[in-house]
């Protein structure tokens, strides 16, 4: 049987029987267990697990798969074993692209992007070279089997030494702004000759990296909001109003966020000049909050340990705890 990501996964369509979640949980258990080896009917195969969100549950859903790489990249397929509905976890990651990836030893998170139109069949071609079974997959069905990018959300951001809080959020802020540039970016090249033709087939290649901008942004503002802020409300009170200030700027940026969403969403009829400003406008006043931030904050921050220290004695004012990682998020907890 060839290495596929559809022998793994739960979408019900698998091949293993009769049961693809209790089988998919003994791979997972013994993936973990061994360092990402397993044994039997995939053993020496390539063998990742991918952690995605549920689009109605919001719960993490944890699934086996082939991988392969090619022109650098690490990829999997949602072949389902060539049936007509694509798999659960392909679904969950358009909603929510930043998925977890567990390779070997190694964890990370990665923004999930399906390749489109030319680069998608290229990309094919190469899995289907490393690992043929795919090409029977796609025989057995008329859905063109999608072919999904996993991207290092480390990739395009400096490593920095995490000494305390205040590296933690700079950490997250730094990622954020690798994100908007990567957004503006692709962009442009979507209005590639200045605004006649576009490269249609970067669509949903920037609309996944908006996505996982708008996932990551809410992960660390519910972080702050949560946690980060009102911890510092209780240790430096002298910082009430402008955390007060900061938590509002969160809760305007929270619609500009949708607001970023949806015009990325309509790109395909979009007037190049307009969609450009509208872009502008709404990143300027993103990184704006950013800047906001660390002016104000990172100094009260400054020698806050992280991850924090044991919890301090009854007479001692409290630190700020660390930002909660709701679901699979570069700014909660990045691995590089
Ligand atoms: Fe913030
Ligand atoms: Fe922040």
């Amino acid at each position: 049987m060839p290495m596929s990501s559809s022998s793994f996964d739960s979408s019900g369509s698998s091949d293993v029987t009769p049961s693809p979640d209790s089988f998919n949980q003994t791979v997972i258990e013994e993936f973990r267990a061994n360092g990402g080896r397993v044994g039997g009917p995939f053993e020496g195969g390539d063998l990742l697990l991918l952690t995605t969100v549920g689009v109605r549950s919001g719960r993490e859903h944890t699934v086996p798969l082939g991988f392969v790489r090619a022109e650098g990249l690490l990829l999997v397929v949602a072949s389902a074993a060539g049936a007509a509905e694509d798999p659960q976890w392909y679904r969950n990651l358009l909603a929510r692209p930043v998925v977890r990836v567990e390779l070997g030893e190694e964890a990370f998170d990665a923004i999930a992007v399906p390749a489109e139109g030319a680069r998608r069949d290229r990309l094919f071609a190469a899995v289907v070279r490393a690992a043929p079974g795919y090409g029977d997959y796609q025989r057995h069905t008329e859905r063109v089997l999608p072919v999904v990018v996993l991207e290092h959300t480390g990739a395009d951001v400096p490593p920095r030494e995490i000494a305390g809080l205040a590296d933690r959020i700079l950490e997250a802020h730094d990622w954020l702004r690798a994100q908007l540039r990567h957004l503006r970016a692709e962009t442009e090249a979507h209005f590639a000759d200045g605004g006649g033709a576009r490269v249609p087939s970067l669509g949903l290649q920037i609309r996944q990296h908006c996505l996982a901008f708008c996932q990551g942004l809410t992960a660390h503002h519910s972080g702050e909001d949560r946690g980060v802020f009102p911890a510092l409300a209780r240790s430096h009170p002298q910082l009430r109003g402008v955390l007060e200030r900061l938590a509002e700027e969160h809760r305007t940026l929270s619609g500009l966020k949708d607001g970023l969403a949806a015009l990325v969403a309509g790109i395909g009829t979009a007037e190049p000049g307009a969609f450009r400003a509208e872009l502008a406008r709404m990143t300027a006043a993103l990184e704006a909050h950013l800047a906001h931030e660390e002016r104000e904050l990172l100094p009260a921050l400054a020698g806050i340990p992280f991850p924090p220290a044991p919890a301090p004695a009854p007479a001692t004012a409290p630190s700020p705890a660390p930002e909660p990682s709701p679901e699979p998020s570069p700014t909660a907890a990045p691995h590089r």
